[in-house]
């Protein structure tokens, strides 16, 4: 599935990304669309909100992760 039309990437890569992650550091949106994109801001942003929730998705980085609870998740602003 795509996720950011801008940069012309999909889910597969994001998880990819994550997956090349160990989990000892907070994973931050914008750091993810950077390694996925190679560029070093998103264009329009709107691809911020999927990417974040394909995090929470994940087994290692996502807010259900023993290490992730009781943290505040922060929101995103695109706009
Ligand atoms: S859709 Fe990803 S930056 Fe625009």
């Amino acid at each position: 599935m795509h996720v950011c039309f801008c940069f012309q990437f999909n889910d597969k890569a994001v998880k990819e990304a994550l997956d090349e992650k160990d989990g000892s550091e907070r994973v931050r949106t914008r750091d993810v669309h950077a390694t996925c994109s190679g560029a070093d801001r998103p264009n329009c942003g709107k691809c911020l909100g999927h990417i974040d929730e394909l995090i929470q998705e994940h087994p290692v980085h996502g807010e259900n992760h023993p290490k992730n609870r009781n943290k505040i998740i922060p929101t995103l602003n695109c706009g």
